[in-house]
């Protein structure tokens, strides 16, 4: 789901209370999350441009936000992973959604296995819950207080939380043993929605999400001041051989998330480091540089971007989207379909944005297309967008699928390193 976010709940900063989970006492370790394709949800046949424009229509925001959502219309199809099998050597499967729109991974919660999407630009854990009325939960998998002999309730605790296109959820806190990739965190503080925003009921295949930004974007509250909880990263994260997790996600729709290690097999050279400015919370860096094709071009007064791997797109400042489209024939801006659209045939050159001062990532042009936008497959919208002046610079999936990024939460830097060729 869309991450680029605005936090409800703006607090007078007194208390930064973090509490203290428990991580399961595990030796120094590095465990993995990979992902499939889950050929299933592509046999479906769903219009394809239907649903390009239902997802675009959720573009149109309220507050000039451009609101990327991975979400709902690829992947909304009723269809339920089935493959949760986790085991002791720290691996889970997982799902991508249609169009590899939405990554899933299947996480345990007190017994509970559900399908969370995970999401390095929001610090929430939060999942569909028995809470909910029925009719939003139809197709989804719900967590179950009442069944989870290890759920403590944390009174008073609430959470609300609202993302860039107007989607959000809100609840209830308590903390239970939370799994990923065989590894546990004894009590994780665990968000249960109960109310959802219709986007989210919309989108099946995703029952939660797992917030992999800075702990300090993190929603809970008393109703009075913020009472930030921790993130499933930050509370594993010593235990880890080191203090990282990689996304690796293919155009295919295959990849890993890894935790507590770099696979240096997946990307070329050496990693390129570059430091975070956390500040904001989110994984955010400088990128006042970009190219189209070998032509490089300074731009002084570029918005900061960040990594976020809830978003689909690669959404850059929009002067930055027009100089891209204006190489590529044919392309235009499409009110109505909401973005920049181009033949399908066209030529379309490499893109590449800065990381910091030291470090262009480079999307080839054969990886920029988003979508069709029509059912013959003869207009495409592209997985580079504009951000309509949102003042922040949102480098998602499109970008993931081209470049390794390991997130370092020792040094607070991010590495970067060029995938392979596509075969
Ligand atoms: C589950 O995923 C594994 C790969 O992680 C695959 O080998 C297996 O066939 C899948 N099982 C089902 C029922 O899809
Ligand atoms: C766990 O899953 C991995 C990857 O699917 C497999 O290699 C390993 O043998 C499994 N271990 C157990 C104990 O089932
Ligand atoms: C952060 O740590 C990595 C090793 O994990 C190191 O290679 C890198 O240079 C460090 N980056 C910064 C900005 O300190
Ligand atoms: C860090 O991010 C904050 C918030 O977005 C911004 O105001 C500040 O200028 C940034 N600092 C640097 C050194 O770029
Ligand atoms: C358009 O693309 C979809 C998905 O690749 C495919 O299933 C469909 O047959 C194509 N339609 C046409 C008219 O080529």
């Amino acid at each position: 789901m869309a991450t680029f976010r605005i936090i409800f709940f703006v607090t007078l900063l007194a208390a930064l209370v973090l509490a203290a989970p428990t991580p399961a006492r595990i030796k120094k370790r590095s465990f993995k999350v990979p992902r499939y394709i889950n050929t299933p949800v592509h046999a479906r046949g769903l219009d394809g441009g239907a649903a390009v424009r239902k997802v675009f229509n959720k573009y149109n925001l309220k507050g000039g936000f451009i609101a990327l959502e991975k979400t709902g219309t690829f992947t909304g199809l009723g269809i339920k992973a089935t493959n949760a099998s986790s085991n002791g050597t720290g691996t889970v499967a997982a799902n991508p959604g249609e169009n590899a729109a939405l990554f899933l991974s299947p996480v345990d919660i007190g017994g509970q296995t559900l399908n969370l999407d995970f999401d390095s630009g929001s610090s929430d854990l939060w999942v569909f819950s028995s809470d909910l009325p029925v009719q939003s939960t139809t197709g989804h998998g719900v967590y179950d207080k009442t069944k989870s002999a290890s759920f403590k309730e944390m009174t008073g605790a609430k959470f609300q939380i609202s993302y860039g296109d107007g989607s959000g959820a809100a609840g209830t806190v308590g903390t239970d043993a939370v799994t990923i990739g065989g590894v546990t965190v004894q009590n994780q503080a665990v968000e249960l929605a109960n109310a959802v925003s219709r986007s989210f009921v919309q989108d099946t295949n995703t029952d939660g999400l797992v917030g992999l930004a800075f702990s300090k974007l993190n929603t809970v509250n008393d109703g009075t001041k913020k009472i930030p909880q921790k993130t499933f990263f930050d509370n594993v994260m010593g235990d880890l051989d080191l203090p990282v997790f990689t996304a690796d996600l293919d155009p295919d729709g295959t990849g890993v998330y890894e935790f507590g290690k770099i696979d240096a097999t997946k990307f070329q050279g050496d990693m390129a480091w570059i430091p975070v400015n956390a500040s904001s919370g989110f994984w955010q860096f400088p990128s006042a540089k970009f190219a189209v094709g070998d032509q490089i071009v300074d731009n002084p007064t570029a918005s900061q971007a960040i990594a976020d791997t809830g978003t689909s797109l690669l959404l850059v400042d929009q002067q930055v989207a027009e100089a891209y489209y204006s190489k590529v024939q044919g392309a235009q801006l499409s009110a109505q379909v909401g973005g920049f659209i181009y033949p399908c045939n066209a030529q379309l050159p490499d893109m590449s944005v800065a990381i910091g001062d030291s470090y262009m990532a480079k999307i080839p042009g054969s990886q920029i297309t988003f979508a069709t936008v029509d059912e013959a497959n003869t207009t495409c919208f592209g997985g580079v967008q504009g951000n309509s002046g949102a003042g922040l610079q949102i480098y998602g999936d499109t970008m993931f699928k081209a470049q390794f990024v390991a997130f370092n939460g020792g040094n607070q830097s991010l590495g970067f390193g060029e995938k392979p060729p596509v075969a």
